[in-house]
């Protein structure tokens, strides 16, 4: 019964005083483990009159530490195991990723000479990434091999170029049109140091009255020498998109091993850049734009293939993984 009072009134703030309260009553040769061992000894008929008040003791001692622990707790478990006093670690400044230097360069580039940016869905219906931009119906394109389709809906996929998002704009606004849109794309590619199942593009567009192929040129020409460097020579070779007609590939010329430019190391002669044509008239009306009023210029470029080139990178996989050593690498790089 003494105890029992003792216990009820006993009052503290204190970590240490509580501890050495728990010591004194529940401590292995604390107080009522040694009035267990008493109650052992007990013949059988005294131990149901003192078994009980013992039981409620121990249970009121064990509910009061817990009970004086919480209230005196958070500070005393903050002092026990945190030092407050140490110096912080060092958290390291990140710099921009190198498909991210290249992209906002092009997009510079063509910010100069009136293009605005424009962006769309990842996720695209099969109208704005195929059928508006003329894939006919049985294109390899479409294929199971080369996109992804959302399993769910197959009018869904991952968009395969950004083309989808001139094709809103086109939708949304009325000529003249000049704008670029960059973005990632996905295409179902076996992933290799050359290619990739996810990478980035930047296309542009415009269309106003009386474009022509010089004027698409032009531009080309006016991008590649601002990019690459001022004497740059261009070419364009003939080629075909659904979307365009005519359609080329531009080349780039970098030099060859004997004639080193000052940011290339080992020119092969003739880098393919982009892909680029007169929009097809099929296309504008698809859009809702006038064909016989107007025409049109597009093009297309992959990001990681100009940063592999820009910065010597021999394997685009090392664009995705996020190494720390390969993208500390860029921290000079603005
Ligand atoms: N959309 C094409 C691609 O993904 C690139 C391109 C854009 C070609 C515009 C011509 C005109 O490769």
């Amino acid at each position: 019964k003494g105890y029992l009072q003792e216990v009820e009134s006993f009052n503290e703030s204190d970590g240490a005083k509580i501890e050495e309260f728990r010591i004194k009553f529940l401590g292995r040769k604390g107080l009522i483990p040694a009035l267990f061992d008493e109650f052992k000894a007990l013949p059988g008929d005294q131990k149901r009159n003192v078994g009980k008040p013992l039981n409620e003791l121990k249970q009121a001692t064990s509910a009061k530490v817990e009970e004086l622990k919480a209230n005196s707790g958070a500070g005393e478990s903050v002092k026990m195991h945190y030092d407050l006093s140490r110096p912080g670690g060092e958290i390291g400044l990140g710099s921009r990723h190198p498909v991210n230097l290249v992209k906002n360069e092009i997009i510079q580039i063509f910010e100069r000479i009136g293009f605005n940016v424009s962006e769309g869905p990842e996720v695209e219906d099969d109208w704005h990434n195929f059928t508006a931009l003329n894939f006919p119906e049985e294109h390899p394109a479409r294929d199971m091999q080369d996109t992804f389709f959302v399993a769910r809906n197959p009018d869904w996929a991952l968009r395969t170029h950004t083309s989808s998002v001139q094709v809103r704009t086109m939708e949304n606004q009325k000529p003249p049109i000049r704008t670029i849109s960059p973005g990632r794309v996905f295409r179902n590619e076996a992933i290799s140091s050359r290619s990739h199942c996810i990478f980035h593009q930047v296309e542009g567009l415009y269309i106003d009255k009386n474009v022509s192929f010089a004027d698409l040129k032009q531009t080309l020409l006016y991008f590649a020498q601002e990019f690459f460097g001022k004497d740059t020579k261009i070419r364009l070779r003939p080629s075909y998109f659904p979307f365009t007609e005519p359609s080329a590939e531009m080349d780039v010329y970098w030099g060859l091993e004997n004639e080193v430019d000052y940011r290339m190391t080992k020119g092969t002669g003739w880098l393919e850049v982009m892909g680029c044509g007169m929009v097809d008239p099929n296309v504008l009306e698809n859009c809702g734009i006038d064909s016989k009023e107007y025409s049109g210029y597009a093009f297309g470029m992959g990001v990681e293939r100009i940063a592999m080139q820009r910065f010597q990178i021999s394997d685009i996989r090392l664009l995705f993984e996020n190494d720390q050593r390969f993208l500390e690498q860029f921290k000079s790089a603005l």
